[in-house]
């Protein structure tokens, strides 16, 4: 079986000697073409045309009003966060289960994460789990927020992910959220193109993030976007990543601490000619997730699907393998020849910096952790 894999994977991208990347990103002409116009006007870095056609361009796309282009999207997690308030002493609510920059982006506001367990079905957060986390260990007291009954904190926020691109049960997360007066700052990073319920993932919440980061289904080399409905929130995230300048013709007024986290206009440059394409590359993706989703059906492999009311980017295809033998052998086997497949992440709670982190019972991220497999999913162009 796992030789059958190597060769189907050589065949459906059409190459016989050398690596098959996990994902590359594809490029076509208007990329260079923009790229030279920043070149050839001098406009290559915060000043330009292509950063806001791209944050409108995001904004039509999602379906956001608001859309704030950032350098990275751990950089616009920071920011997100920051901006509902996250501070020392608040705990965020999050998953184990996910990249490491959405646990990092809570540590930048001194704020420590709380692990929910992950679904199975969505490999996101677990609704029921964060239910009874709330019903049992918290109490909203008279200032309006939500505490942990167990560690005395606030909780400020609460950070689901779409894994993979596969959207969470995001309407429930909120739902819940908002009932104990926690923001909702969605990780998208890995969702641009899916959708839940018919609307795209990421503006559900306060807030959500993007990341156009080189291996994503769209590109700019390295960037974030924050998209928002909330005018204020849009307008304060411009202000605190563009150094809190405050507008003048010559005068350098700075009105906060702010940061440089704005993004460069030939990297917008590249994320418009990008999204000109994002159609294509969604369509070349659930094609080939339809092949592998042939291709494993009867093996005993569990090839991942998206699930009722989602529609998934597929960005990174994953399998489910029996165990975390099976999962290391599989690893071994397609790694040595020249597939690049990949685990997924080490839970959070098991990294030191996060190990002393309250968790819930974390039974649906571990199994997950001992069985995800993630195979190649770039897109396809002969
Ligand atoms: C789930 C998740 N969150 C956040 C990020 C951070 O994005 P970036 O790499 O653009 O900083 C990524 C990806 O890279 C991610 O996969």
């Amino acid at each position: 079986m796992y030789s059958e894999f190597v060769d189907f994977v050589k065949n459906i991208y059409k190459i016989k000697e050398g690596n098959i990347p996990l994902h590359a990103p594809v490029f076509f002409e208007n990329e260079n073409k923009y790229l030279k116009e920043c070149i050839d006007t001098t406009f290559v870095s915060y000043v330009g045309k292509f950063v806001s056609e791209f944050e409108n361009v995001i904004k039509a796309y999602t379906g956001a009003k608001y859309a704030v282009a950032i350098v990275n999207g751990t950089c616009a997690l920071h920011i997100a966060l920051k901006l509902n308030g996250a501070s020392q002493n608040d705990e965020v609510l999050t998953q184990s289960l996910t990249f490491i920059a959405t646990s990092n982006s809570i540590s930048y506001c001194d704020s420590t994460p709380v692990y929910i367990d992950s679904d199975i079905n969505t490999l996101g957060m677990s609704v029921e789990k964060l239910e009874e986390f709330l019903e049992k260990n918290t109490e909203i007291r008279n200032d309006g927020f939500c505490y942990n009954n167990i560690t005395k904190k606030r909780i400020i926020a609460c950070v689901p992910v779409h894994i993979f691109g596969h959207p969470c049960k995001i309407d429930r997360i909120v739902e819940l959220c908002s009932k104990y007066n926690i923001a909702v700052v969605e990780d998208a990073a890995e969702s641009l193109g899916s959708k839940y319920k018919g609307k795209h993932t990421g503006t559900f919440g306060k807030a959500g993030i993007l990341s156009f980061n080189g291996n994503k289904i769209v590109t700019t080399g390295g960037g974030g976007m924050i998209i928002t409905d909330d005018e204020n929130f849009a307008v304060r995230a411009k202000h605190i990543t563009t150094t809190a300048k405050v507008p003048h013709q010559w005068e350098f007024i700075h009105d906060e601490i702010g940061y440089n986290y704005r993004m460069t206009n030939l990297n917008a440059a590249v994320g418009c000619a990008q999204m000109e394409n994002i159609d294509f590359f969604l369509e070349n993706k659930r094609q080939l997730a339809g092949l592998y989703k042939d291709f494993f059906y009867n093996s005993g492999i569990d090839f991942f699907v998206e699930k009722a009311d989602c529609y998934s980017n597929y960005w990174l295809n994953a399998i489910l393998l029996k165990n975390r033998n099976e999962r290391d052998e599989f690893l071994k086997f397609s790694n040595q020849n020249s597939i690049m497949t990949r685990p997924a992440w080490t839970l959070m709670n098991k990294l030191k910096m996060y190990e002393n982190c309250l968790t819930t019972n974390l039974e649906n991220a571990n199994w997950l952790e001992d069985r995800i497999v993630n195979i190649p999913s770039s897109v396809r162009v002969q």
